[in-house]
């Protein structure tokens, strides 16, 4: 068999860390450089020659050198000989942008897909696609993960009673579903509009929540304004507590201000996208949950040719 190798850009280094502590392979050694003028450059300090090489990056923000280094890192291991080479992108930036709804505007998703196909990767790996048929966008295997049984296993560790899950749009029912059913408890769902990239209006619920423990499941807190409308309607309704989870952090713009703000008694998210100690200190009663071990342990399913759906099929 061949060897594996696995790398990691900057987008998210310790995650990648704790994935290499979990498959027990160290990261490769690469030279990262900067220029002055914003380009990035790199260059392996390992021979990559005939390996099954894996890079870890999440195109999280700064998601335009995130992204651009992936791409850079891809082309760097095809010019060097590796035989196979998967991007793991813990998080798939660029996801929203799925279709054209209005006219005028681009397809960032697709146009992303092309870009890592062009520069040479041969799979995707990835985790909670904020749609999963972004993966009919490549012509390549895409394995797309799920880290509901991460944030699960967390609930069910919690003092739940009660429970409504709650989705806090229509576009996150199914995945509040599938909570659902690993969990119990009755599905509720918020009539969100989208104002402008910042803003959202969450105008009603359907389902019931008075006295419940609500539990909000999304798959991004950017802003946070979908998740704080929908707690501010919740709490109206006679919530008993609010739990928040999420797979992707990405915690940008007003987010933390809006969720120190809104009365959610805990937010749990993955570490998909680094959060630093500050940030942690900000949040709302925060847990941070690894995803090292299922993505790690995709990785090694993925060399072995072994199954990887099995790792999230029920
Ligand atoms: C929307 O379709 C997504 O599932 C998230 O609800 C949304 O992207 C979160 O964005 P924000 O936190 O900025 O409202």
């Amino acid at each position: 068999m061949i060897n594996l190798r696995l790398f990691s850009g900057r987008g998210n280094d310790g995650l990648a860390e704790r994935i290499s502590e979990y498959l027990g392979s160290p990261l490769g050694q690469v030279q990262v450089v900067d220029f002055p003028d914003g380009e990035i450059s790199l260059k392996l300090l390992d021979d990559v020659r005939g390996c099954d090489a894996f890079i870890v990056q999440s195109t999280c923000p700064p998601a335009n050198r995130n992204l651009m280094e992936l791409l850079i890192f891809i082309d760097c291991l095809k010019r060097a000989s590796a035989q196979r080479i998967t991007a793991v992108m813990p998080y798939f930036g660029y996801a929203r942008q799925d279709r054209k709804d209005e006219g005028r505007v681009p397809i960032t998703a697709k146009l992303v897909a092309n870009l890592l196909t062009t520069a040479g990767a041969d799979r995707v790996l990835t985790l909670d696609l904020h749609a999963a048929q972004i993966q009919g966008f490549f012509d390549i295997p895409v394995d797309n993960l799920s880290a509901e049984p991460v944030l699960s296993a967390h609930m069910l560790s919690l003092d739940l009673g009660p429970l409504t899950l709650v989705s806090p749009d229509v576009g996150n029912i199914k995945r509040a579903r599938v909570y659902a059913n690993h969990l119990g408890g009755e599905l509720a769902v918020i009539d969100k509009r989208r104002i402008s990239g910042e803003e959202t209006k969450a105008m009603a619920i359907i389902g019931d929540v008075k006295d419940k423990t609500v539990l909000m499941i999304d798959d991004i807190i950017a802003t946070a304004g979908t998740v704080t409308k929908a707690c501010q309607i919740v709490r109206d309704h006679g919530a008993r507590q609010i739990i928040v989870a999420a797979t992707h952090g990405v915690f940008c713009g007003p987010a933390v201000e809006r969720l120190s703000a809104a009365s959610i008694d805990h937010l749990a998210v993955t570490d998909t996208i680094p959060i630093s100690e500050e940030m942690r200190k900000r949040l709302p009663n925060p847990t941070v949950l690894s995803v090292s071990e299922l993505m790690g342990e995709a990785i090694r399913r993925i060399h072995r040719h072994e199954s990887v759906s099995s790792l999230f099929m029920k």
